[in-house]
């Protein structure tokens, strides 16, 4: 995990690499730290285990001079979150300082050899080892001295490495997003383009073993050689997406958005889902069956498309969590969707290694095309949500079960198991979702303070669904859990009375995505029978009417109904927000898992 940036600029660089580290704050908050390149040669660091506006200020009181300089925000993986695991790290002169993203996995031996040597490794991060390894090789040339470092490595990273005594910067990468880009200012380096996205117009991705070297000119090495630089993208992130404008977190915004974000995806991609066409132009093979992969968030997206994948045209799927893909046996004919926000989950990627093995097609259902996932995939089916800053996952979820959803479609449709005027009418449906989410978002606004309120003594929650609904409560309940620290459980509503009922005693809060079904009613009723306080989305004389049959618009039925996912969201927030959480940063999570 972590997040990394670097900057050669024209005139001081703390405060860019401050307002960077900030805006990658999301990757990891457990310590944040900048070093800067002096005119004497020597280093400045600045390190603190509190937030970034900490370093703020104390760069404020104790000002740092220079140009070029290396800044790091931090999710502890090695070592206990202390200033001295902070990054950057520096060598034994104190001439190179180094950040990093990812993980070295053989650093305690690596460690091992560097003490034998004579080296003073000061922390117990697995990163300072690189740092060492660099200085022994420096007499080749900063550059060079890093490849020859990271040979030594097994793991994942994205680092870059700052020569006090030439000002100059290296980076490279290795299974970690790093992307450098140029502006009228300076040239930058970070973990993600957001981070920089006011200063650049366009960047360059660091394929897996790229060295870039930053001094007068920015120069490319592949492979021990000189090498073109991989292609230049253009950055269409506006500095307004990246601003929390008048909300009082980034997740009310990231709610809120939610209608513009399902128009966009259904903009994009309805029209060539509808005919079949999408799937033709994807070039992608039949398949007998589909899975889907992911982790969290997207792993409950990706359950709801592959809910309806089986509903609408009886394709048999499967859901694999990427974390436990060790023992997944990928049938011949299956057609993998890996879902991912980022494109960056580590675990995502490690389980594509063993669908790239047995040959399966894999289509990514990413908001980052042009994350690791995206380079990996068959085909890429972009979420169109726009940056998302709130770790807990809002608008990408609703974006990622649209856009695997219209995906859907088209292969059904492009396969033959859909008729075209099926296709059309689902997408027609679909035309209904971004005025279905804005109803359930204004009822939940209206109605879950009294709700939450009401829920002050409670320990934890139940959540219940019925077939794709299940999915969406799955999702309800991984919302409240991260951002309350409350245990939610997320059952099928008949598994109810097989065991979850024993944790339902007076007062019990059980969110209930109601269908109206007579089943749904009984479990409901058990549940009242032991005390227990039902929060009721869209059932009968629910006090949180957000589902389209009780809200006024008609629902869609073969989808199950996803705008209960909204009310939800906003239960989850208000709930933190009585209990005094951080919003945005929830406590030991980041957004962007680099890390198995
Ligand atoms: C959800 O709110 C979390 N941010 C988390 O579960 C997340 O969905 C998961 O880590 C997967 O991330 P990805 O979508 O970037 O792969």
């Amino acid at each position: 995990m972590c997040g990394i940036v670097a900057g050669r600029t024209s005139g001081a660089v703390t405060g860019t690499l401050t307002e960077a580290l900030a805006r990658l704050e999301y990757r990891g908050y457990d310590s944040v730290g900048v070093a800067v390149a002096q005119a004497d040669g020597t280093l400045q660091v600045r390190r603190t285990t509190a937030r970034v506006e900490a370093l703020v200020d104390r760069l404020a009181a104790d000002p740092v001079a220079g140009t070029t300089g290396v800044g790091h925000t931090r999710w502890a993986t090695h070592g206990a979150v202390t200033e001295g695991n902070a990054h950057p790290h520096a060598d034994c002169s104190g001439r190179l300082a180094l950040v990093h993203n990812g993980i070295i996995t053989n650093a305690d031996a690596l460690r091992a050899g560097l003490r034998e040597r004579g080296h003073v490794v000061a922390s117990d991060v697995d990163s300072e080892v690189v740092v060492h390894l660099v200085e022994e090789a420096l007499g080749t040339g900063l550059a060079a001295a890093v490849e020859a470092a990271v040979e030594q490595l097994t793991g994942t990273w994205a680092l870059a490495v700052l020569d006090a005594l030439t000002g100059e910067l290296v980076a490279t990468s290795h299974g970690s997003p790093l992307v450098v880009a140029e502006g009228p200012e300076g040239v930058y380096l970070a973990s993600d383009v957001a981070a920089v996205a006011a200063w650049i117009d366009d960047f360059r991705v660091l394929e897996d073993g790229h060295v870039v070297t930053v001094g007068e000119t920015t120069t490319w090495r592949h492979g021990g050689h000189v090498a073109e630089p991989p292609l230049l993208r253009r950055c269409t992130i506006s500095v307004a997406e990246l601003s929390r404008e008048l909300y009082a977190d980034f997740m009310s915004k990231e709610i809120d958005e939610q209608p513009l974000v399902a128009t966009r995806v259904l903009e994009s991609w309805g029209a060539p889902a509808q005919d079949g066409s999408l799937w033709h132009a994807s070039g992608l093979p039949d398949f007998a069956r589909v899975a889907v992969l992911g982790c969290g968030t997207s792993l409950n997206a990706g359950r709801a498309v592959a809910g309806v994948l089986g509903r609408v045209a009886g394709v048999p799927t499967q859901a694999v969590v990427a974390s436990e893909a060790d023992d997944w046996v990928v049938e011949p004919d299956t057609l993998v969707l890996a879902f991912s926000q980022s494109g960056e989950t580590a675990d995502v990627l490690r389980a594509l290694d063993r669908v790239e093995h047995r040959g399966a097609p894999v289509v990514a259902v990413t908001n980052s095309a042009w994350s690791a996932l995206g380079r990996r995939a068959d085909f890429v089916m972009s979420c169109h949500a726009g940056p998302e800053i709130g770790v807990a996952a809002t608008k990408t979820y609703t974006a990622q079960v649209l856009t695997g959803t219209c995906l859907a479609i088209a292969a059904c449709v492009g396969t033959g198991r859909l008729a075209r005027s099926t296709g059309r009418a689902m997408v027609a449906d679909l035309g209904r979702v971004p005025d279905l989410v804005a109803q359930s978002i204004g009822v939940a606004m209206q109605a879950v303070p009294t709700i939450a309120a009401a829920t002050s003594e409670a320990s934890g929650f139940l959540f219940l669904g019925r077939g794709i609904a299940r999915s969406y409560a799955d999702e309800g309940a991984l919302k409240l859990k991260e951002l309350s620290y409350l245990w939610a459980e997320s059952h099928a509503s008949g598994e109810l009375k097989h065991g979850p009922l024993a944790l339902v005693e007076p007062g019990t809060p059980v969110v209930a995505v109601d269908d109206g079904s007579s089943r749904m009613q009984a479990s409901l009723a058990e549940v009242r029978a032991r005390g227990g306080d039902v929060i009721d989305i869209g059932g009968p004389g629910s006090a949180l009417p957000a589902l389209g049959t009780s809200g006024g618009i008609p629902g869609i039925d073969w989808c199950g109904p996803l705008e209960s996912v909204m009310a939800m969201q906003v239960l989850a927030r208000q709930v933190a927000v009585l209990r005094g959480r951080d919003i945005d940063k929830p406590r030991n999570l980041a957004k962007s898992v680099t890390v198995e």
